[in-house]
């Protein structure tokens, strides 16, 4: 393997390295597997290489070890068990099984579909290794189906093009899956992000017990707020979404769960309009779920995507009916979720509305969050009662 010198301590926990601290790159071509060693000689750990990224070196691995077929095997089988204990004694059969780096697969997320498998690839190293993963993937979960769903932005910036496509099986339209006791149609290759938002599993659960009166399912996507909001017993839900598509899946999971259509009214708009359409009819809402689309991917886009979340926290506060609940989310992975519980704050204060916090809400453990790497902790909310 080529040695890469970077300016960095021996004890970084942080797995990525930006290019400005890669003080020698020597002969390491694009998408190798490197070991670098610090100015002073001291080895930091094994990294994928791609001086065309600002993010130019991600670890793998603390040891010096390749990322060769059994490396990658062997870290499937080691995230496969720890989601198989996590979902031990559960009838859970669809989960997020890789989440990159925390599972030192940088560039590498894999979600299960009960039986089947939809895998991402966002890095060039990753993309160099694209049919070692296919054949592990095969090797370690006999999948009935694999899809390929590598449209993310973040493609862009390592130089990669996208790419969507079924690698083995039969996908037709969309398919069921069960996630904690609701039923989805989901769809693998038109939906966002690889169909499915794993993440919110728990969250959505924790909702049902807040659920009464009259609620409002902002950025609803296909509803997986919206039908825990209807099993948790409220009159009727709100969902507004800017995508038809999603709605369609929206009202077909409604009446797939048995809930009656009648109890769900769905707009197809843009959250912002919608929101100042309700301000002037004078309506409220007795819980208001607010799941934006991340504002930001960036570090300096963080003060616009601040911006963004004031928006919707002025006009949400403003609709929520005294004794409401507010769940507002962030899945921006550079807003904090002391960010986020400020810009309430702020509105609050404008406003001069009282809310206290009743619980702080993050992403669901198959998406485990690595120690040193912030980053990885993208999901945040919170929720909060109104006097
Ligand atoms: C993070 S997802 C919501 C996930 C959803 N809460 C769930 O539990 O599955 C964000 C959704 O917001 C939608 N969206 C993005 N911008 C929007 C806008 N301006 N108005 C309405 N919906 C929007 C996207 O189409 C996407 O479905």
């Amino acid at each position: 393997m080529k040695r890469v010198i970077a300016k960095v301590p021996p004890d970084i926990l942080h797995p990525w390295i930006y290019s400005k601290r890669v003080a020698d790159p020597g002969d390491a071509q694009p998408g190798d597997d490197v070991l670098v060693y610090n100015t002073r000689g001291e080895f930091i750990g094994s990294y994928l290489y791609n001086p065309n990224s600002i993010l130019t070196l991600r670890r793998y691995s603390r040891r010096q070890e390749p990322l060769d077929f059994i490396a990658i095997k062997d870290r499937l089988y080691r995230a496969y068990e720890l989601r198989k204990y996590l979902f031990r004694g559960t009838s859970e059969t669809s989960y997020r099984v890789v989440f990159g780096e925390s599972d030192a697969l940088p560039g590498l997320i894999v979600d299960k579909y009960d039986k089947g498998l939809v895998f991402q690839i966002t890095t060039l190293g990753m993309e160099k290794r694209r049919e070692w993963v296919v054949k592990a993937l095969e090797d370690v979960f006999q999948p009935e189906f694999l899809v390929e769903k590598s449209d993310s932005s973040g493609r862009r910036e390592e130089g990669l093009p996208p790419r969507t496509e079924v690698v083995f099986g039969t996908v037709e339209g969309p398919l069921t899956i069960e996630v904690e006791g609701i039923r989805y149609r989901v769809h693998l290759l038109e939906g966002n992000k690889t169909g499915f938002f794993f993440d919110q599993r728990y969250n959505r659960l924790r909702l049902t017990r807040w659920a009464k009166g009259r609620a409002l399912d902002l950025f609803s996507y296909t509803g997986g707020f919206t039908l825990h909001l209807l099993k948790g017993g409220v009159k009727k839900v709100f969902a507004v979404e800017i995508n038809l598509n999603h709605l369609n899946l929206l009202k077909e999971n409604v009446t797939l769960n048995g809930f009656d259509l009648n109890r769900v009214v769905t707009f197809h708009k843009d959250v912002f309009h919608f929101l100042d359409e309700m301000l002037l009819s004078g309506e409220s809402f007795d819980v208001i779920v607010l799941d934006p689309p991340a504002f930001t991917h960036k570090r300096g886009g963080k003060s616009g995507a601040l911006r963004g979340y004031r928006l919707l926290h002025d006009r949400v506060l403003r609709l929520l009916a005294p004794g409401g609940f507010l769940a507002t989310f962030s899945c921006s992975m550079h807003v904090s979720d002391r960010d986020l519980l400020e810009s309430v704050e702020r509105s609050a204060r404008a406003l001069k509305r009282q809310l206290v916090v009743i619980e702080r809400f993050q992403q669901s453990p198959d998406h485990p969050i690595l120690l040193g790497f912030p980053e990885s902790e993208y999901l945040k909310g919170w929720l909060l009662r109104a006097y």
